[in-house]
């Protein structure tokens, strides 16, 4: 089939927040234990942190990292991770059902941040805590000394401040598995107390408020406008959170959500301008959709009753769940004008793009490399592609466009790239890309996945699904034609 992409630099959406390629680790599964965090592993460091793990994550140049939770932190002493270890309680986690030994907390966490390149998104616990709790972690994260809190921080050996900008009023709080969860009037009082708290703790910081669960929570929409209405001055983001399937299979459907994800992106927008407007106010609250992913892989593997990080959540990725790993991505990115914040959750082991053996080795999965693409190439700006391409129906809906296409432009490195996915699982596309204002740009390379089985995946023997170089594309003027296969993910970079 033919297609057609026009792109011009004044189709401009917004510039992109590095933070839009964040990611997430929480204390569940083998996330943290046997996967950034492994004493006596052959590549650990003297603190136990995995150089292997390490290595990987900052190919995937991920700039912030949401910690500790997730469910776990709404029921996370913050307390119980700091000092001694040696000291440090056992404590049941009701979260995942099983046991945190808590020898990793906030200050190992800060140590690998910084090994990875990465800042920190601390969550506070908003369940069975509240402001005041929360302001303590802050004063022990960030004030300087001279504080009770500060203190025992340096007496724990870390002299100087975190200085953690980012930080998350709790998580997913309207949710009935969630320990702690509220009313939205209840938790937009105590997330205002929170944030108010913190703010005054270490003013520069930034909160986000925890919006739905997921857009089929039973308060979507209602939740955002009411516990917004009580906390909208102290609050900077509202979260959205939002996994898929493919269950029953069903390919072409799986591949359309991002239709929906569209959707409930800009109804979360309109929800939150509701009440900006209805306040009169002129501030302008931005989106943090920090927890997004495939996940249903491992839903019904059976572990071990209050055991310590037993895998749990250990998706492996098939070769479709990349294409809509990076169809979502592009998803995102049509909106960083309103979206500042996005966490691929998770980041190791626990419905992740790492995957470690405790012991043992690690890979790539399936969805590391889009993400690794968007997150190298995709700076700058983000441009709006001129789309023309012919559109299938499914069982879920009708007109989905056969190509999930993203450009983004790096004035300062005169680079321009386009990603795009091909859904079709028979048909390659034709691509006539036509540039309009972008005189000297040439294609430098052409990276594609494509030629696998649907239902491909990697192994610690071989990492099979993997991206590959295409002969570069000839320019004719300012057009350019280029061959995408069936079922592929394609990246065209363009270079002054
Ligand atoms: O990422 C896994 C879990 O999914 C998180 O703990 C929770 O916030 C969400 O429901």
């Amino acid at each position: 089939m033919k297609a057609k992409i026009t792109l011009a630099k004044e189709f401009r959406i917004g510039d992109i927040d590095k933070r839009i390629y964040g990611s997430f680790i929480e204390h569940l599964g083998r996330a943290v234990y046997g996967g950034i965090y492994e004493p006596g592993h052959p590549t650990a460091d003297e603190n136990g942190l995995r150089q292997d793990v390490i290595e990987l994550v900052k190919k995937l140049n991920v700039p912030v990292v949401r910690y500790p939770g997730g469910n776990f932190v709404s029921g996370y002493n913050w307390e119980d991770g700091v000092g001694p270890v040696a000291d440090r309680p056992k404590r049941l986690d009701l979260a995942w059902g099983t046991t945190e030994p808590n020898a990793f907390g906030t200050n190992e966490f800060m140590a690998w941040c910084r090994k990875a390149n990465a800042e920190c998104m601390m969550a506070v616990n908003l369940g069975t805590r509240g402001p005041d709790e929360a302001r303590n972690l802050v004063e022990y994260c960030n004030h300087k000394s001279g504080s009770y809190w500060a203190d025992l921080r340096r007496s724990h050996g870390v002299e100087e401040p975190h200085n953690i900008k980012l930080w998350c009023l709790g998580n997913e709080m309207d949710g009935g598995w969630q320990m702690g969860a509220k009313t939205a009037v209840e938790y937009g009082r105590t997330a205002l107390e929170a944030s108010k708290l913190m703010k005054w703790t270490s003013p520069g910081i930034e909160t986000v408020l925890c919006g739905s669960s997921s857009r089929n929570s039973p308060t979507f929409g209602t939740w955002e406008t009411e516990s917004l209405d009580i906390a909208y001055d102290s609050v900077d983001y509202v979260s959205l959170h939002q996994y898929y399937d493919n269950r029953p299979d069903d390919t072409p459907s799986f591949l359309a959500k991002t239709l929906e994800l569209d959707e409930f992106i800009y109804s979360v927008i309109c929800a939150v301008d509701y009440v900006k407007s209805k306040k009169r106010s002129k501030k302008t609250i931005n989106l943090s959709f920090d927890e997004w992913n495939v996940w249903y892989h491992s839903n019904s593997i059976p572990y071990e009753k209050w055991s310590v990080a037993p895998p749990r959540l250990e998706d492996i990725y098939i070769f479709e769940d990349a294409l809509m790993i990076g169809s979502m991505l592009i998803t995102l990115l049509r909106h960083c004008d309103r979206i500042k914040i996005a966490c691929l959750a998770q980041l190791v082991n626990v419905i992740a793009p790492i995957f470690t053996k405790t012991g043992g080795g690690v890979f790539e999965q399936t969805i590391y490399f889009p993400f690794m693409h968007l997150s190298n190439y995709g700076r700058g700006a983000a441009l709006m592609p001129l789309v023309d391409c012919p559109k299938y129906d499914c069982k879920e809906f009708t007109d989905v466009p056969y190509l999930e296409a993203i450009a983004t432009f790096d004035e300062e490195k005169d680079e321009m790239t386009v990603f795009c996915v091909n859904k079709s699982m028979d048909e390659n596309v034709v691509l006539d890309l036509k540039l309009m204002d972008f005189d000297g740009y040439k294609p430098v390379e052409f990276i594609s996945m494509d030629g696998y089985d649907k239902k491909a995946e990697n192994t610690f023997d071989k990492v099979n699904v993997r991206p590959h170089d295409n002969p570069v594309p000839e320019a004719d003027g300012s057009d350019v034609t280029v061959n995408l296969a069936p079922f592929s993910w394609n990246v065209i970079r363009f270079k002054k």
